[in-house]
Formats: C-alpha cells, sequence, structure tokens
C-alpha cells in the first residue's frame, strides 16, 4: 500500500471501530452512582497524600496533549519566561472562607488557539473571537504526524507528507520537540514552524482544517504574519498552538480541544487531549 492509502484505511478502520464499541461506554461501569460515607473525617474530605500531576489518564487511553502553564515556560517573543499566572487573592490563612485566586495570562501563552481575529483587523472588529470557533473542527479525529527534521515546513515539505484529502486535522511534530523548546525558560525564535508558501500548499491541496503544532506559533519567525493570514484569511482554518507532543507514536487519534468562551478575545488557553 502506498502510504497515503495506508492511511485512509486506518481512518476507515478508526470509524468502524469507534461505532462498534459505542454500545458499551467506557464512561460507565456498575459500581453505584453515588456512594454514602458515614465518616466525619471522610465527609471533611482532608487527605494528607501529597497531589501528583496525572500525565497518564485511564491507563494510558487519555493522552493530555496539553502543557502545564508553568511559570518557568516559554513567553512568545520574549526573554523572560511566562512568569506567575495564578494569584492568590483571598486565603483561608487570612481568615477568608475560601482560597480564591485570579488568572491573569496572555491568551498566546502555553497550549493556545488562534481565532481570525489574531491578525485581520476586520475579523477582530466584526467579532470573529474564540467564542466563534467550531467545536466539530476541534473535535474528531486527527492524524499525528512526523515532519523532517531539517527544514521548516514548506510547500515542498508538505508535499512530501502525502497527508490524503479528507483528513480534516492535522497535528505537525516537528524538531520543536526534540529539542524540547516549550520546556526551555526562554523562548528559542530558531523554533520550525510553517513557512508562507507551506501554508498556502496546504490550504489549496488538502481538507485540513484544524492545523497543530509543537512551538507556540504555528508559523515559523521568518515567515510569522504572512503565514498566519494564509491559514487565518478563510476563517475556516483553526490554528492550535504549543502542542505537548512529547513521546506520542504518530497515527490516528480521536482529537479533543476545548478553548474558553472568552467574548472579544482573539485567543485562548486551549485543553487538547487525544484519546486512543
Ligand atoms: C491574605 O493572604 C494572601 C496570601 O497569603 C496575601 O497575598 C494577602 O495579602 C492577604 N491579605 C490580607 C488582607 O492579609
Ligand atoms: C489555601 O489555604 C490554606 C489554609 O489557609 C493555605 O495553607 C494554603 O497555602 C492556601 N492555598 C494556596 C494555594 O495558597
Ligand atoms: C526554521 O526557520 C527559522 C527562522 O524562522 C530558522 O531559525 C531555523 O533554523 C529554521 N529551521 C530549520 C530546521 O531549517
Amino acid at each position: 500500500m502506498v502510504p497515503s492509502q495506508a492511511i485512509l484505511f486506518f481512518l476507515f478502520l478508526y470509524s468502524f471501530t469507534a461505532i462498534a464499541t459505542q454500545s458499551a461506554h467506557p464512561a460507565f461501569d456498575d459500581s453505584p452512582f453515588c456512594t454514602v460515607t458515614e465518616n466525619a473525617e471522610e465527609l471533611a474530605g482532608v487527605s494528607s497524600t501529597a497531589p501528583v500531576e496525572i500525565e497518564e489518564h485511564g491507563n494510558g487511553r487519555i493522552i493530555d496533549i496539553t502543557h502545564a502553564y508553568r511559570p518557568d515556560m516559554p513567553k512568545f517573543m520574549s526573554v523572560d519566561s511566562l512568569g506567575k499566572v495564578v494569584f492568590l487573592r483571598e486565603s483561608l490563612a487570612n481568615g477568608s472562607l475560601a482560597n480564591f485566586s485570579e488568572l491573569k495570562i496572555g491568551m498566546h501563552s502555553g497550549t493556545h488557539v488562534d481565532a481570525p481575529g489574531h491578525v485581520f483587523q476586520e475579523y477582530y472588529e466584526a467579532g470573529f473571537d474564540v467564542n466563534t470557533l467550531d467545536l466539530d473542527v476541534l473535535n474528531g479525529p486527527a492524524l499525528l504526524v512526523d515532519v523532517p527534521r531539517d527544514k521548516n515546513i514548506t510547500a515542498e515539505v508538505m508535499e512530501s507528507l502525502h497527508i490524503p484529502r479528507g483528513v480534516r486535522r492535522v497535528l505537525f511534530r516537528t524538531l520543536n520537540t526534540d529539542r524540547k523548546l516549550m520546556w526551555k525558560k526562554e523562548c528559542d525564535m530558531s523554533y520550525v514552524g510553517f513557512m508562507k508558501d507551506g501554508a498556502q500548499w496546504l490550504v489549496d491541496n488538502t481538507d485540513i482544517k484544524l492545523v497543530g503544532l509543537d512551538f507556540l506559533s504555528v508559523a515559523a519567525f521568518d515567515d510569522l504574519v504572512p503565514a498566519h493570514l494564509v491559514f487565518l484569511k478563510s476563517r475556516d482554518i483553526i490554528l492550535v498552538e504549543a502542542l505537548k507532543l512529547d513521546g506520542v507514536k504518530p497515527g490516528i487519534y480521536s482529537l479533543h480541544c476545548l478553548p474558553l468562551r472568552l467574548v472579544g478575545a482573539e485567543g485562548s488557553p486551549i485543553r487538547c487531549i487525544l484519546i486512543k
């Protein structure tokens, strides 16, 4: 089989297994819906175990491809890291009823999505914000591909990937993942991304409507604005940036991405997961 036929076959297989497993939904088990506890300590819910950050959910069935918003993660075009984004405003320690924090974060920080208003003034004014993004594009079968490590994503590179028509969501893993750029404190502007001609090739020759990449911008710095303009002009392509694709096998997954419904925002932090 040539690679494109193989991918189509797996897409077919994917939809078949999705239908086949629908009857016994894994979210439902036979345990009681809600258990009653009469133990006072349990009711208070205080536990001495330290919290752990979960990287693998459901025995590896669910892969979190979102970066945690760490203060020491890189901030785009800055030598400074992202810094503190969660601020404790009220605290149990000083007599408040609860701990209460506020979030203050740039919309294009960490794993995030771009709306058309990001690079088009007329779209910004017309209200094409993150609240207008199509959840049907942000959720569904997606292909994770490795791109050649020695180039930015040009038309030639796009062509060489042989992504068949009908594939609507693609996550591009690049040298950025190998170089662990999202784990550095400082933003490295030599990251890999789309060149303008690569973006144009994708628009003209594929059915891709969701473009995901493993650094803070899908566009290489040399073509930062031109490549964004090509992608966002039609308003039907959604860009998801700074995905955490470390250690994930290439292939087809069920992608689920949910941005915040921030009215008037041209970008938003987004939680993305892959389900095997
Ligand atoms: C309450 O506690 C928080 C965090 O400990 C602190 O930042 C804040 O200034 C305190 N507020 C008052 C009124 O003491
Ligand atoms: C929440 O309140 C507890 C008890 O006052 C305090 O020890 C803890 O530091 C607070 N949480 C945070 C995130 O500051
Ligand atoms: C990709 O382009 C950037 C400039 O935007 C450059 O610094 C980098 O070396 C290029 N990477 C590769 C692998 O060609």
